[in-house]
Protein backbone atom coordinates (compact mmCIF):
# COMPACT_ATOMS: atom_id res chain seq x y z
CA UNK A 1 0.00 0.00 0.00
CA UNK A 2 1.32 3.29 -1.14
CA UNK A 3 1.53 6.59 1.25
CA UNK A 4 -1.43 8.22 -0.44
CA UNK A 5 -3.65 4.87 -0.82
CA UNK A 6 -2.81 4.20 3.32
CA UNK A 7 -3.92 8.26 3.93
CA UNK A 8 -6.87 7.55 2.07
CA UNK A 9 -8.09 4.68 3.34
CA UNK A 10 -7.34 6.10 6.85
CA UNK A 11 -9.70 8.85 6.56
CA UNK A 12 -12.37 6.64 5.10
CA UNK A 13 -12.18 4.19 8.27
CA UNK A 14 -12.42 7.33 10.78
CA UNK A 15 -14.93 8.71 8.51
CA UNK A 16 -17.34 5.54 8.59
CA UNK A 17 -16.58 5.03 12.46
CA UNK A 18 -18.15 8.79 12.78
CA UNK A 19 -14.90 10.90 13.34
CA UNK A 20 -15.02 14.19 12.51
CA UNK A 21 -12.03 15.03 12.17
CA UNK A 22 -10.88 12.54 9.85
CA UNK A 23 -8.79 14.65 7.44
CA UNK A 24 -6.65 16.28 10.62
CA UNK A 25 -6.35 13.15 12.45
CA UNK A 26 -5.62 10.82 9.09
CA UNK A 27 -2.55 13.44 8.36
CA UNK A 28 -1.46 12.92 12.00
CA UNK A 29 -1.51 9.03 11.78
CA UNK A 30 0.41 8.92 8.87
CA UNK A 31 2.90 11.49 9.43
CA UNK A 32 3.00 9.35 13.02
CA UNK A 33 3.57 6.17 11.60
CA UNK A 34 5.99 6.89 8.82
CA UNK A 35 7.71 9.40 10.42
CA UNK A 36 7.49 11.96 7.90
CA UNK A 37 6.90 15.80 7.88
CA UNK A 38 3.96 17.40 5.78
CA UNK A 39 6.57 18.21 3.40
CA UNK A 40 8.49 14.83 2.94
CA UNK A 41 4.64 13.20 2.84
CA UNK A 42 4.13 15.27 -0.62
CA UNK A 43 7.45 14.16 -1.52
CA UNK A 44 6.72 10.29 -1.12
CA UNK A 45 3.47 9.78 -1.18
CA UNK A 46 4.18 7.20 -4.15
CA UNK A 47 6.27 5.38 -1.27
CA UNK A 48 5.24 1.92 -0.30
CA UNK A 49 5.03 1.51 3.69
CA UNK A 50 6.79 -1.38 4.80
CA UNK A 51 5.52 -4.30 6.76
CA UNK A 52 6.03 -2.58 10.44
CA UNK A 53 4.34 0.67 8.67
CA UNK A 54 1.38 -1.07 7.49
CA UNK A 55 1.08 -3.22 11.36
CA UNK A 56 1.61 0.24 12.89
CA UNK A 57 -1.29 1.60 11.10
CA UNK A 58 -3.78 -1.44 11.20
CA UNK A 59 -3.33 -1.29 15.15
CA UNK A 60 -3.81 2.44 15.51
CA UNK A 61 -6.71 1.86 12.90
CA UNK A 62 -8.47 -0.57 15.15
CA UNK A 63 -7.97 1.31 18.42
CA UNK A 64 -9.35 4.48 17.03
CA UNK A 65 -12.50 2.59 15.47
CA UNK A 66 -13.79 1.90 19.27
CA UNK A 67 -12.86 5.77 19.46
CA UNK A 68 -10.36 5.34 21.64
CA UNK A 69 -8.40 8.92 21.55
CA UNK A 70 -5.78 8.97 19.19
CA UNK A 71 -3.60 11.37 22.02
CA UNK A 72 -3.35 8.24 23.98
CA UNK A 73 -2.07 5.99 20.96
CA UNK A 74 0.24 8.51 20.27
CA UNK A 75 1.31 9.30 23.63
CA UNK A 76 2.22 12.92 22.85
CA UNK A 77 -0.10 15.70 21.89
CA UNK A 78 0.71 19.66 21.37
CA UNK A 79 -0.70 22.18 23.92
CA UNK A 80 -0.44 26.22 23.35
CA UNK A 81 3.39 26.04 22.47
CA UNK A 82 4.61 22.71 24.05
CA UNK A 83 4.61 19.20 24.30
CA UNK A 84 2.72 17.18 26.68
CA UNK A 85 2.62 13.23 27.43
CA UNK A 86 -0.62 11.66 27.29
CA UNK A 87 -1.72 8.35 28.83
CA UNK A 88 -4.49 6.52 30.45
CA UNK A 89 -5.00 8.00 33.80
CA UNK A 90 -4.51 11.77 32.93
CA UNK A 91 -6.88 14.08 30.96
CA UNK A 92 -6.13 15.25 27.04
CA UNK A 93 -5.09 18.83 26.85
CA UNK A 94 -7.42 20.66 25.03
CA UNK A 95 -7.32 23.47 23.00
CA UNK A 96 -10.11 25.51 25.19
CA UNK A 97 -7.81 25.89 27.99
CA UNK A 98 -5.30 27.71 25.53
CA UNK A 99 -7.77 30.48 26.32
CA UNK A 100 -6.83 30.11 30.23
CA UNK A 101 -3.08 30.10 29.69
CA UNK A 102 -3.41 33.13 27.30
CA UNK A 103 -5.94 34.76 29.88
CA UNK A 104 -3.03 34.17 32.35
CA UNK A 105 -0.13 35.27 30.30
CA UNK A 106 -1.81 38.60 29.60
CA UNK A 107 -1.82 38.97 33.82
CA UNK A 108 1.36 37.74 33.78
CA UNK A 109 2.90 40.44 31.23
CA UNK A 110 5.09 43.26 33.29
CA UNK A 111 5.28 41.16 36.73
CA UNK A 112 8.35 40.65 37.96
CA UNK A 113 9.08 36.91 39.31
CA UNK A 114 5.35 36.07 39.83
CA UNK A 115 4.77 33.39 41.80
CA UNK A 116 1.82 30.86 40.40
CA UNK A 117 -0.51 28.00 41.43
CA UNK A 118 -1.86 25.51 39.42
CA UNK A 119 -4.43 23.35 41.11
CA UNK A 120 -6.11 20.00 39.45
CA UNK A 121 -2.51 20.29 37.08
CA UNK A 122 -3.25 16.61 35.49
CA UNK A 123 -0.42 16.56 32.76
CA UNK A 124 0.99 20.02 33.90
CA UNK A 125 0.06 21.67 30.90
CA UNK A 126 -1.26 25.08 32.19
CA UNK A 127 1.47 25.39 34.89
CA UNK A 128 4.16 23.83 32.42
CA UNK A 129 3.72 26.24 30.05
CA UNK A 130 3.16 29.50 32.38
CA UNK A 131 6.49 28.13 33.73
CA UNK A 132 8.22 28.24 30.43
CA UNK A 133 6.70 31.28 29.14
CA UNK A 134 7.67 33.39 32.04
CA UNK A 135 11.00 31.76 33.17
CA UNK A 136 11.06 34.29 36.10
CA UNK A 137 8.45 32.82 37.34
CA UNK A 138 8.10 30.09 40.38
CA UNK A 139 5.24 27.50 39.81
CA UNK A 140 3.65 25.04 41.87
CA UNK A 141 1.27 22.43 41.02
CA UNK A 142 -1.38 20.54 42.96
CA UNK A 143 -2.45 17.28 41.73
CA UNK A 144 -4.56 14.22 43.98
CA UNK A 145 -4.20 11.83 41.99
CA UNK A 146 -0.48 9.22 41.46
CA UNK A 147 -1.43 8.39 37.74
CA UNK A 148 -1.38 12.12 36.90
CA UNK A 149 1.59 12.75 39.06
CA UNK A 150 3.50 11.00 36.68
CA UNK A 151 2.55 12.60 33.57
CA UNK A 152 3.38 16.18 35.93
CA UNK A 153 7.14 14.77 36.41
CA UNK A 154 7.52 13.77 32.65
CA UNK A 155 6.20 16.51 31.06
CA UNK A 156 8.33 19.11 33.47
CA UNK A 157 11.47 16.98 32.17
CA UNK A 158 10.39 16.89 28.79
CA UNK A 159 9.91 20.76 28.80
CA UNK A 160 12.52 21.49 31.07
CA UNK A 161 10.49 23.35 33.49
CA UNK A 162 12.89 23.87 36.10
CA UNK A 163 10.87 26.73 38.38
CA UNK A 164 8.13 24.17 39.26
CA UNK A 165 7.26 22.60 42.16
CA UNK A 166 5.01 19.53 42.17
CA UNK A 167 2.73 18.98 45.14
CA UNK A 168 0.00 15.89 45.89
CA UNK A 169 -2.83 17.34 47.80
CA UNK A 170 -6.51 17.54 47.74
CA UNK A 171 -8.16 21.18 46.79
CA UNK A 172 -10.50 20.44 49.32
CA UNK A 173 -8.67 20.35 51.98
CA UNK A 174 -6.96 23.82 51.09
CA UNK A 175 -3.52 25.05 51.33
CA UNK A 176 -1.01 23.29 53.95
CA UNK A 177 1.27 26.29 54.11
CA UNK A 178 1.21 29.84 53.89
CA UNK A 179 2.69 30.56 50.67
CA UNK A 180 1.05 33.43 48.98
CA UNK A 181 0.40 33.68 45.08
CA UNK A 182 0.43 36.31 42.37
CA UNK A 183 -1.81 33.69 39.90
CA UNK A 184 -3.88 30.56 41.16
CA UNK A 185 -5.54 29.25 38.29
CA UNK A 186 -7.45 26.19 37.88
CA UNK A 187 -9.00 23.71 35.32
CA UNK A 188 -10.79 21.39 37.58
CA UNK A 189 -13.08 18.43 36.99
CA UNK A 190 -16.59 20.43 36.12
CA UNK A 191 -19.00 17.94 33.98
CA UNK A 192 -22.23 16.79 36.12
CA UNK A 193 -22.75 13.30 36.25
CA UNK A 194 -26.02 13.74 34.25
CA UNK A 195 -24.06 15.32 31.27
CA UNK A 196 -21.94 11.85 31.18
CA UNK A 197 -23.80 10.40 28.37
CA UNK A 198 -23.79 13.18 26.30
CA UNK A 199 -19.67 13.54 26.07
CA UNK A 200 -18.06 12.37 23.38
CA UNK A 201 -17.16 8.43 23.26
CA UNK A 202 -13.09 9.33 23.32
CA UNK A 203 -13.83 11.17 26.83
CA UNK A 204 -15.48 7.72 28.33
CA UNK A 205 -11.79 6.88 27.95
CA UNK A 206 -11.01 9.25 30.12
CA UNK A 207 -10.62 9.19 34.26
CA UNK A 208 -13.52 10.09 35.97
CA UNK A 209 -11.84 11.83 38.76
CA UNK A 210 -10.79 14.39 36.16
CA UNK A 211 -14.31 14.90 34.58
CA UNK A 212 -17.03 15.07 37.44
CA UNK A 213 -17.30 18.26 39.23
CA UNK A 214 -20.20 17.15 42.07
CA UNK A 215 -24.10 17.01 41.23
CA UNK A 216 -23.75 20.51 39.41
CA UNK A 217 -20.13 20.54 38.40
CA UNK A 218 -19.08 23.42 40.87
CA UNK A 219 -18.18 21.61 43.86
CA UNK A 220 -14.36 22.70 42.95
CA UNK A 221 -15.30 26.07 42.00
CA UNK A 222 -16.85 26.86 45.37
CA UNK A 223 -13.62 24.86 46.88
CA UNK A 224 -11.20 26.51 45.94
CA UNK A 225 -12.80 30.00 46.07
CA UNK A 226 -13.41 29.31 49.30
CA UNK A 227 -10.38 27.66 50.55
CA UNK A 228 -7.61 29.29 48.16
CA UNK A 229 -8.59 32.93 49.11
CA UNK A 230 -6.27 33.32 51.86
CA UNK A 231 -3.50 31.97 49.29
CA UNK A 232 -3.79 35.06 46.81
CA UNK A 233 -1.98 38.29 47.61
CA UNK A 234 -4.36 41.50 47.28
CA UNK A 235 -4.69 42.27 43.67
CA UNK A 236 -3.57 38.75 42.64
CA UNK A 237 -6.12 36.61 39.77
CA UNK A 238 -7.71 33.56 40.62
CA UNK A 239 -8.61 32.33 36.98
CA UNK A 240 -10.94 29.00 36.17
CA UNK A 241 -11.90 27.47 33.03
CA UNK A 242 -15.45 26.67 33.06
CA UNK A 243 -17.65 24.15 31.46
CA UNK A 244 -20.87 25.07 28.83
CA UNK A 245 -23.26 27.44 30.44
CA UNK A 246 -21.18 27.26 33.84
CA UNK A 247 -20.20 30.56 33.44
CA UNK A 248 -22.47 32.83 35.25
CA UNK A 249 -23.09 30.48 38.09
CA UNK A 250 -18.84 30.88 38.65
CA UNK A 251 -19.20 34.69 38.41
CA UNK A 252 -21.84 34.00 41.22
CA UNK A 253 -19.44 31.94 43.46
CA UNK A 254 -16.82 34.48 43.04
CA UNK A 255 -18.76 37.61 43.29
CA UNK A 256 -20.42 35.72 47.16
CA UNK A 257 -16.98 34.87 47.77
CA UNK A 258 -15.53 38.98 47.76
CA UNK A 259 -13.92 39.01 44.07
CA UNK A 260 -13.97 41.91 42.09
CA UNK A 261 -13.43 43.00 38.26
CA UNK A 262 -15.12 39.54 37.36
CA UNK A 263 -14.65 38.88 33.56
CA UNK A 264 -15.97 36.28 31.27
CA UNK A 265 -13.84 35.48 28.18
CA UNK A 266 -14.96 32.87 25.15
CA UNK A 267 -13.51 29.99 23.62
CA UNK A 268 -12.32 29.95 20.02
CA UNK A 269 -16.26 28.79 19.45
CA UNK A 270 -17.68 31.63 20.97
CA UNK A 271 -18.71 29.14 24.14
CA UNK A 272 -18.10 30.93 27.68
CA UNK A 273 -15.14 29.15 28.50
CA UNK A 274 -12.75 31.09 31.30
CA UNK A 275 -14.03 33.06 34.14
CA UNK A 276 -11.38 35.52 35.93
CA UNK A 277 -11.59 37.70 39.32
CA UNK A 278 -9.30 40.46 41.16
CA UNK A 279 -8.57 39.99 45.06
CA UNK A 280 -9.25 43.36 46.67
C1 LIG B 1 -10.19 18.61 34.21
S1 LIG B 1 -8.67 17.89 34.73
C2 LIG B 1 -7.56 19.19 34.26
C3 LIG B 1 -6.16 18.78 34.06
C4 LIG B 1 -5.25 19.90 33.52
N1 LIG B 1 -5.24 21.02 34.41
C5 LIG B 1 -5.70 20.34 32.14
O1 LIG B 1 -6.15 21.47 32.00
O2 LIG B 1 -5.61 19.55 31.21
C6 LIG B 1 -8.78 18.00 36.48
C7 LIG B 1 -7.64 17.39 37.27
O3 LIG B 1 -7.94 17.53 38.68
C8 LIG B 1 -7.48 16.39 39.37
N2 LIG B 1 -8.25 16.29 40.63
C9 LIG B 1 -9.46 15.71 40.83
N3 LIG B 1 -9.86 15.88 42.10
C10 LIG B 1 -8.88 16.59 42.72
C11 LIG B 1 -8.74 17.09 44.05
N4 LIG B 1 -9.68 16.89 44.98
N5 LIG B 1 -7.62 17.78 44.36
C12 LIG B 1 -6.65 17.99 43.41
N6 LIG B 1 -6.74 17.53 42.14
C13 LIG B 1 -7.84 16.86 41.79
C14 LIG B 1 -7.73 15.26 38.40
O4 LIG B 1 -6.97 14.14 38.70
C15 LIG B 1 -7.36 15.92 37.07
O5 LIG B 1 -6.01 15.71 36.78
Amino acid sequence: MTIFEAYNNTKRRLKDAGIEDNVFEAKIIIKHITGFNNNQILENYGNELNEFQENNLTAILRQREIRYPLQYILGEWDFYKYKFKVGVGVLIPRSDTEVLVEECAKFLQDKPSPKILDLCSGSGCIGISLAKDFPDSAVVMVEKYAEALRYIDQNIKLNGAENTLVLEGDIFEGTANSEKYDLIVSNPPYIPPCEMEITSPEVKFEPETALLGGEDGLDFYRAITKNYKNALNSGGMLAFEVGINEAEYVKSILTDGGFDNIEIVKDFNEIERVVTAIKV
